[in-house]
C-alpha cells in the first residue's frame, strides 16, 4: 500500500464520514445472509446502543468505572450460575477466550512451574499462540475415528512435568464436546482446562430444549477453569469473553497508580463497553430467549446439513452443535470460489473439509439461496 503521509491539517466533518461510510461499506455485513464461516455474529441491535453509552470506561481503573463494575459483577455472578460454579470461584473479563486460554495455561505454569500442556488437535490455535507465548511445551493428542482425542494417548502423555490438560467444549472446526468427565478422571490433579468458547452460551440452552448433551464446565470436580465468550454465541459485542477458575488466580501484578490495586488479565486498559452491552443482552432475552435462539440455529443446522447431502455433500460428524462441516479434498478452492461470488465460508483442516457455522444471523433462506452456488463450486 502507498504510505501516507500523517494529515497535516484537519479534514471537513462531513467529507470525513462520508469517506467512513464508503470504508465501511466495504465491509460484510452479517444481515446480508452471505456470512456462514464465522463464529460471532450480529448483536443484537440493543447491545450496540448500550456498547455506544460506555465507549470510554475503562476497567483497567476500575475505581473511575463504579456503574460500569457494578455490571460486570452482575455478569460474574450470573454467568458463575449457568457454569455451575462453587464457592469461592474467580470471574474475569478477558478480550476473548484466546485471552481465557492464555491465563489457564499461565495459572497451571505459575502454580506448578510445569510446562507440558496436553493439548487435543482439535484445539483451536490459541494454545500454540500461549506455548510459544509462556514458552510452555505443546503435547498434541491424536484424535480417535470419532474426532475425539484418543484417551489412552492422554492418560500416557501425562506425567510429573505436565502442567496442564485441555479440553474443549465446542470445537472450532467441527463443533464437538470433549468426554471432559473422562478428562477431569485422568487428569487426577492436573490442572483440567475447559475451552467452552463456543459451547458455553449453547451447552446449557440446548440441554433445556430436550438435546441430549454432556456435562461441560464447574459442575464437574476435575475442571478448575473454563473461558466462554459473550461475543460469539453470548450475542454481544466484541470483544468480551469470561474467564472462570475454581481457585483464585495466582497472578495478579500492583497498579500502584491507578484505582484499582492490581491486575489479572493482560491488557492494562481494558475496553468495557462490551460488559454493559452483554449485561443488556443478558437480561433482554433470559435463559428462555437463549433456548429458542439455539434452537433455531440447530434447525437451520439440520436444514443445511440435508441441504447439503441432497447435492452429494457428506458430513465429517453429525453435528452436536450448529457447525456444519463436510468432506471435500479440496476445500480451499471451494472457499476461494465462494467468495468470488460473494459467499463467505470456512474450512476445516482435519480432515479436510468445507466448514459452516449456522450463527442466529443464519437463516433458512440464507441456506436455500447459498446451496445452488455451493453446488456450482464444490
Ligand atoms: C474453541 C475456540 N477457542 C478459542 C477461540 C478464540 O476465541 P477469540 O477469537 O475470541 O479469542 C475460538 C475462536 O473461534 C474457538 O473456536
Amino acid at each position: 500500500m502507498k504510505r501516507r503521509g500523517f494529515p497535516k491539517k484537519g479534514m471537513d466533518q462531513s467529507e470525513l464520514m462520508s469517506r467512513i461510510e464508503e470504508i465501511r461499506s466495504k465491509d460484510t455485513d452479517f444481515a446480508d445472509g452471505t456470512i456462514f464461516g464465522s463464529m460471532c455474529t450480529s448483536p443484537l441491535d440493543m447491545a450496540k446502543k448500550v456498547h455506544g453509552l460506555f465507549l470510554e470506561t475503562n476497567l483497567g481503573n476500575p475505581g473511575l468505572y463504579r456503574g460500569t463494575l457494578e455490571l460486570e459483577k452482575e455478569i460474574h455472578s450470573s454467568v458463575a450460575s449457568l457454569l455451575n460454579a462453587p464457592e469461592g470461584y474467580e470471574a474475569l473479563s478477558v478480550g476473548g477466550a484466546t485471552e481465557g486460554n492464555i491465563l489457564a495455561l499461565w495459572s497451571s505454569r505459575e502454580k506448578t512451574g510445569k510446562r507440558k500442556v496436553i493439548i487435543p488437535e482439535s484445539a483451536h490455535f490459541s494454545f500454540k499462540k500461549a506455548c510459544n507465548l509462556l514458552d510452555m511445551e505443546p503435547v498434541m493428542i491424536p484424535l480417535d475415528d470419532k474426532y475425539q482425542p484418543d484417551l489412552s494417548t492422554v492418560e500416557e502423555e501425562i506425567d510429573d512435568d505436565t502442567a496442564v490438560v485441555v479440553a474443549i467444549a465446542g470445537t472450532t472446526e467441527l463443533g464437538l464436546i470433549d468426554p471432559i468427565h473422562d478428562l477431569a478422571d485422568i487428569s487426577g490433579d492436573v490442572h483440567l482446562h475447559v475451552d467452552a468458547a463456543f459451547g458455553g452460551f449453547a451447552i446449557p440452552f440446548l440441554k433445556e430444549a430436550g438435546y441430549s448433551l454432556p456435562e461441560f464446565d464447574l459442575s464437574i470436580d476435575g475442571v478448575d477453569s473454563i473461558v466462554l465468550d459473550p461475543h460469539k454465541l453470548g450475542m454481544s459485542t466484541i470483544p468480551l469473553g469470561l474467564y472462570y477458575s475454581r481457585e483464585e488466580h495466582p497472578i495478579a501484578i500492583e497498579s500502584p497508580y491507578l484505582t484499582g490495586a492490581h491486575q489479572k488479565t493482560i491488557p492494562g486498559t481494558r475496553a468495557s463497553a462490551s460488559i454493559p452491552a452483554f449485561w443488556s443482552v443478558m437480561n433482554y432475552l433470559g435463559f428462555e430467549g437463549y433456548v429458542s435462539i439455539m434452537e433455531r440455529c440447530m434447525n437451520n443446522t439440520r436444514t443445511l446439513l440435508m441441504k447439503g447431502k441432497e447435492i452429494g455433500l457428506e458430513p465429517i460428524v453429525d453435528p452436536v452443535l450448529n457447525i456444519v462441516s463436510f468432506h471435500h479434498e479440496d476445500p480451499v478452492r471451494v472457499v476461494e470460489t465462494m467468495e468470488r461470488k460473494g459467499l463467505s465460508i470456512s474450512r476445516t483442516v482435519n480432515p479436510p473439509g468445507l466448514r459452516f457455522v449456522v450463527m442466529p444471523h443464519v437463516t433458512e433462506e440464507s441456506i436455500l439461496k447459498m446451496i445452488p452456488i455451493l453446488e456450482d463450486s464444490i
